[in-house]
């Protein structure tokens, strides 16, 4: 395929043309966010008990996969305490300065949501830390001998951190959060909802055999299956009526090359090439993420976790290996005794 660009619809980038997409249909409040019943559950009491109390809610560590939902949660755990939400992320505060002049223009009971909180680097942190403790702010005054540091308060916040790989998060930090929430692929019949509930909001007719097919090929992922309503809508207007039909859905899908389990071509392409050049694996993750020519980062936070949920790929101790299942659904035979070939990098 060289010199073909492969759309990626399973990635984690969100385009700029698509934002607009998601804030009309990012759920608002707690009853609007369909699936995560147990997270939601949480929430619920810890809001209502911090509500009661008058005092912010506990800080919360959000983290799982791309476009699951982090975003969504923190600015609903502020809409429901009726908190401002204030939201940087980790590459943007660059110096432990801009991290104190958000500190202290925040009111109490606000929300600083801190997105990709693994890339915060350690100066930065270090201001974190009483910051979410006691709520202060430790300044140094002068250099060299003569400095000292001064305390100062900030109001009572909530931080809300959110991350696609909390195994980069320091300790000291994590600790920090008074709860950890970890976000689930999320099954057909919540996606399923979740397509009605949009395709009501974007003013498309939706067959629910439609519904169910889309929410099949959606990778568990709500974002994903925002857009792939989005292009089943415009298929079905260029092809159809404007309504999508299940046969018009499934014709979408297939024209973006989705497979009935959510795989797209690099997808594919992927495990195809662990098959065929390496011997069903295992193979180094550095191996894998140049056969897409993908950033290895990339590969372990998208690609590779939805593999695995899916019983695809499996993680051994020598690198990834196809599973049964993944050469069955390439339509491909397996070597004979797999284990016994070790893949051509390790
Ligand atoms: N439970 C849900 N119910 C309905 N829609 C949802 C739900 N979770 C996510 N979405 C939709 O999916 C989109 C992506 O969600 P969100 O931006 O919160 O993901 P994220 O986990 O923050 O992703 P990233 O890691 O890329 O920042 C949102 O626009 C929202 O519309
Ligand atoms: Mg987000």
């Amino acid at each position: 395929m060289a010199g073909v660009t492969i759309e990626r619809i399973a990635s984690p980038v969100v385009a700029e043309e698509e934002l607009a997409l998601e804030s009309t249909v990012r759920p608002r409040r707690l009853d609007e966010f369909t699936g995560q019943d147990r997270i939601k559950e949480n929430l619920a009491i810890l809001i209502d008990a911090a509500r009661h109390r008058e005092e912010p809610v506990d800080h919360i560590l959000l983290y799982g996969p791309p476009g699951l939902g982090k975003t969504t949660l923190a600015n609903i755990v502020a809409a429901e305490m009726g908190a401002q939400i204030r939201t940087t992320s980790g590459p943007a505060i660059e110096r432990a300065g801009d991290l104190a002049a958000v500190l202290t223009a925040l009111n109490k009971g606000d929300v600083l949501f801190i997105d990709e909180i693994h890339r915060l680097s350690h100066v930065v942190e270090e201001i974190l830390y009483p910051a979410m403790e006691d709520f202060a702010l430790d300044v140094i005054l002068g250099k060299g001998p003569g400095a000292r540091t001064v305390r100062l308060q900030i109001e009572s916040i909530t931080v809300i951190g959110a991350t696609t790989r909390v195994g980069s998060i320091t300790g000291p930090l994590r600790d920090r959060f008074g709860v950890t929430y970890r976000l689930d692929y999320y099954t057909s019949d919540d996606l399923e909802r979740i397509l009605v509930r949009s395709a009501h909001i974007l003013d498309v007719a939706l067959d629910p055999a439609a519904a169910a097919i889309i929410a099949a090929r959606s990778r568990g992922t709500p974002r994903i299956a925002n857009r792939l309503l989005k292009r089943a809508r415009d298929f079905a207007q260029v092809r159809g009526n404007g309504i999508v039909t299940a046969g018009l859905a499934t014709d979408a899908l297939d024209l973006l090359e989705i497979d009935d389990r959510g795989l797209d071509a690099l997808d594919r392409q992927l495990l195809r090439a662990i098959a065929e050049h390496h011997g069903g694996g295992p193979v180094g993750l550095q191996t894998m993420a140049a056969t897409i020519s993908e950033p290895v980062e990339t590969l372990e936070d998208v690609i590779e976790p939805y593999l695995m949920q899916i019983g695809l790929l499996a993680r051994t101790s020598r690198g990834r290996q196809l599973t049964p299942g993944a050469w069955e659904h390439l339509g491909l035979t397996p070597p004979a005794r797999p284990e016994m070939q070790p893949g051509l990098f390790d």
